[in-house]
């Protein structure tokens, strides 16, 4: 079972340079939050400031009743048990085999014998479709292969709360298809408490129920799916709709000039898109976490954009339930090698 995490006017900076300031939000738990925002906006430092491994200038990080950054290293060191993280590479020593590598926090931190060692391994590679994998170093695997075992390393102590940097870059839409789905499956399996860090558009709209966006040194906005996604707040619509038009420029935030050009022009934003039914675990059982399509929008009475919840809903020019009609069972097996 997951854990809470609040965060309470967290602010961080480098050398006076602020990263990002006073974000406050609370990863419910069990839930899958997302968080987004364009490169170098600070989200991997984010994750890094969660899990201990960078010190916040202010704020509070709340989990029960420790706050991470008043931790002594020795408490710290504790909580950080709780956490399990996926970073953007996979993080994997290139001179350790697969085995090794999702062994490694195992022999780390407990005194578990090698035949229990063993048996956890083997369940965690199996999770992420990766057994027959384990004699593979890591520069043999494809990039793919690599960040599941960098997730099957993320889970062997059992994580409550699951952090992923990118699980998604680099990945074809296949394989980002193959990979959101696995993490439903497992936020269904281990209910932790996750957050994916992202800026796959797609990926946002599908999977979490809960999104927030960070854009210029600020969280823009965090709350439920649907709440985001009927947002005509200028910044969120125009980041989760991928669209040309609003505030955020190519590079960074356009300037008052740009804004009013294209405010005196008359371009009309176009309508916001339906927003997507949410992907299903693949084995048809519910997430403890999964709240029913349209009640965020029913509870808070506002009106979805048209066509939304339907399962054929395209997204980003393919469909929403495409994702969950692979057979439990067939993940990723093309692609381990014999
Ligand atoms: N250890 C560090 N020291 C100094 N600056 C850093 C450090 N880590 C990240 N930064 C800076 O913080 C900003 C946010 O980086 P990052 O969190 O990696 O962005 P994102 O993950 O959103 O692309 C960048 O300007 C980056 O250069
Ligand atoms: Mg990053």
């Amino acid at each position: 079972m997951g854990v809470e995490v609040r965060v309470e006017g967290l602010t961080k900076s480098f050398g006076g340079h602020p990263v990002w300031a006073d974000v406050s939000l609370t990863l419910p738990v069990g839930e899958i939050s997302v968080l987004l925002g364009p490169s170098g906006t600070g989200k991997s430092v984010f994750l890094k400031t969660l899990v201990g491994l960078l010190k916040p200038d202010r704020g509070s990080i709340w989990i029960g009743d420790r706050d991470l950054p008043r931790l002594s290293e020795r408490d710290l060191y504790e909580v950080r048990r709780l956490f399990g993280v996926l970073f953007q590479d996979g993080a994997l020593f290139g001179s350790m085999n697969i085995y090794d590598n999702v062994a490694f926090p195992l022999r780390e931190h407990t005194r578990k014998p090698e035949s229990q060692v063993r048996a956890i391994v083997q369940q965690k590679l199996e999770m992420v479709g990766l057994l027959g994998a384990e004699d593979k170093l890591p520069g043999q695997i494809s990039g793919g292969m690599r960040k599941r075992a960098g997730l099957a390393r993320a889970l062997v102590l059992d994580p409550e709360i699951i952090l992923f940097d990118e699980p998604d870059s680099g990945l074809d839409p296949v394989r980002t298809a193959y990979l959101n789905q696995l993490i439903i499956d497992l936020n269904q399996q281990t209910e932790a408490t996750f957050l994916i860090v992202t800026h796959d558009i797609n990926t946002a709209r599908t999977v979490p129920d809960n999104i927030g966006l960070l854009y210029h040194a600020h969280l823009a906005m965090f709350g439920p799916r649907e709440m985001l996604l009927s947002s005509e707040e200028p910044v969120v619509r125009q980041f989760l709709n991928a669209q040309r038009i609003g505030p955020i420029g190519m590079a960074e935030e356009k300037d008052a000039d740009e804004l009013e050009a294209e405010a005196a022009s008359g371009v009309e934003l176009p309508p916001l898109p339906p927003i997507p039914s949410q992907l299903q675990p693949s084995n048809g059982g519910p997430r403890r976490a999964e709240r029913p399509p349209g009640q965020w929008c029913r509870d808070n009475g506002v009106t979805p954009p048209p066509g939304s919840f339907e399962m054929n809903t395209p997204v980003a020019g393919r469909h929403a339930a495409d994702t969950h009609e692979y057979p439990p069972g067939t993940l990723y097996q093309s692609e381990v090698p014999s």
